[in-house]
């Protein structure tokens, strides 16, 4: 499975990279205006400052666009400031009309805000290389978000489907611990949740335990 971090905080960005775990990164409006980030062209900069950060890795840039024409405009733009920029595009008919057409001109996107099967379903047949599940979203609203990663997985599977399943809107380490077991490829996690996966008591007391033995050796 892989790891991308949602965020724009550089810093966040940077020390998960450092960590030598991450392959990719995770943005959208609320987290970019969350760091500040106004205008185009400093929104650029700061998709380029990401790319440099995370040479190797996936980064998702959300258009802002809702109409096909549109999105198709602002997707070209986003998918020129870098390689590894991936075009992420909401789950909306002329989403999916957009996805369908950067898939057949080789750009990669990443269909954002599914609650739903039939909404992976429909990201699958646009050919999207990812597809983002909001977990933390559907758990909110009273639901058990995890299902729906097993659902997509089980139907990608039976059908063939090559899109990625990117567990999102991940709040916690059991998130991603379920996400793993269900079958996701992805999972973008704020860098907190990544950092919990490394944390249990007896670790911390066996550790004590050895250092404190380690000085009578
Ligand atoms: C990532 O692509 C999503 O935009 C993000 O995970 C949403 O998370 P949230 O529900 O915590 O805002």
């Amino acid at each position: 499975m892989k790891f991308f971090i949602d965020t724009a905080n550089l810093a966040h960005i940077k020390e998960a990279q450092d960590l030598g775990i991450l392959d990719g990164v995770t943005t959208n409006p609320s987290l970019m205006a969350k760091e500040g980030i106004k205008g185009t062209e400093n929104i650029i900069n700061h998709y380029k400052t990401i790319c440099e950060i995370v040479p190797n890795g996936d980064i998702s840039a959300e258009v802002l666009s809702t109409d096909f024409a549109s999105i198709v405009e602002e997707g070209k733009k986003l998918a020129a400031i870098h390689k590894n920029i991936i075009v992420k595009v909401p789950m909306i008919k002329d989403g999916i009309k957009a996805i369908k057409w950067f898939t057949d001109n080789g750009i990669k996107t990443n269909c954002t805000l599914v609650f739903s099967a039939g909404q992976a379903i429909l990201a699958a047949k646009a050919g999207a290389t990812y597809v983002s599940p909001f977990i933390g979203r559907i758990d909110d609203s009273g639901w058990e978000g995890t299902q729906l990663i097993g659902q997509i997985a089980n139907i990608y599977s039976l059908q063939g489907f090559t899109t990625e399943i990117l567990a999102a809107s991940i709040r916690n380490a059991n998130h991603i611990i379920q996400c793993a077991e269900l079958g996701a490829d992805v999972c973008t996690c704020p860098l907190d949740a990544i950092l919990a996966l490394l944390k249990h008591p007896l670790t911390d007391i066996g550790l004590a335990k050895f250092l404190e033995d380690a000085k009578k050796m």
